[in-house]
């Protein structure tokens, strides 16, 4: 019976098992998945043993998604590209394949949620960690041509702009705001607006209504910058979808089947 799991510290806020587990029993499949709690200390044995404990792979989490890539065999060009691996895949001798899912998940909730979705449109993206990474990998390879990029700490993006090109133009935090009216997308990929973090202040004055906004945040699923963005007429995509969809090829190549994002799973996850 093939086994998988999520590895973390701390693991038990982690929804994977809860997803991976509801879709294991709609398709019937004989297979486990399970929470790991692993201290980074403990990362590498662990790592090594599961192949041989029957497990076919596994989800990473914080705070261990930069240190696999080191302890991996193999690493995909997107998980390089970021920085981070968050599935792993183990070979039958024993290697690890290290992947990100992170933005194909991004890019599928917004291919869903917003089915006319130009991915040539203009981007502003909010943050520069490693979701931030994850999006704008995602983005460029979807065929954005410039994405505006802005975080608190200007130095940081200047990073992402140093690994991901000319694509992207950093503006200041300050200034973000004032040119909200010149794309087509903005992205939060802040912590802020979650549960318990302070509030995104990002004024959206300017916004355009044809304008897609998204947050990557899910708790809660409607934050204040997608709440204000709906009063001023714009769509909105919700950042819970991003993870059911990162999840889906992790389980397709451990157990098979590619499974579906359902209305019933969100349901499921949020409760
Ligand atoms: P992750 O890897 O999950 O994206 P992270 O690396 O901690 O997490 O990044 C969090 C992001 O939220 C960063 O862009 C951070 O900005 P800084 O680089 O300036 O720290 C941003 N962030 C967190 N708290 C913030 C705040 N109070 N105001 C502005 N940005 C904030």
């Amino acid at each position: 019976i093939p086994l998988a799991g999520v590895m973390g510290d701390p693991v038990c806020f982690s929804k994977s098992p809860r997803l991976h587990g509801h879709w294991l029993s709609s398709y019937d499949i004989p297979g486990h998945y399970v929470p790991i709690h692993v201290t980074s200390e403990n990362l590498e044995d662990v790592l090594r043993a599961m192949p041989r404990m029957g497990f076919v792979g596994a989800n990473v989490t914080a705070p261990h998604k930069e240190a696999v890539l080191r302890l991996a065999h193999n690493v995909t060009d997107r998980a390089t590209m970021i920085g981070a691996a968050n599935t792993l895949i183990f070979g039958e001798d024993g290697r690890i394949h290290a992947d990100n899912t992170d933005g194909y998940g991004f890019i599928e909730n917004l291919r869903q949620g917003a089915p006319d979705w130009d991915p040539a449109t203009d981007a502003l993206v909010l943050g520069a960690g490693g979701a931030a990474r994850a999006v704008l990998a995602a983005l460029i390879d979807a065929g954005t041509t410039r994405i505006f990029l802005s975080n608190r700490t200007r130095i940081r993006a200047e990073t992402l702009r140093e690994t991901f090109g000319a694509k992207v133009q950093i503006v200041d935090w300050e200034k973000a705001a004032g040119i909200v009216d010149r794309v087509g997308l903005l992205v939060n990929t802040t912590s802020l607006g979650m549960t318990g973090k302070p509030e995104l202040r990002f004024s959206l004055a300017g916004v355009r209504p044809e304008t897609i906004v998204t947050d990557i945040v899910y708790s809660p699923l409607q934050t204040p910058l997608l709440q204000d963005a709906q009063a001023r007429g714009c769509r909105t995509v919700d950042g819970l979808g991003m993870l059911l969809h990162q999840a889906v090829p992790g389980f397709e190549r451990w157990f098979g089947v590619r499974p579906q994002v359902t209305p019933e799973l969100r349901d499921l996850i949020l409760k």
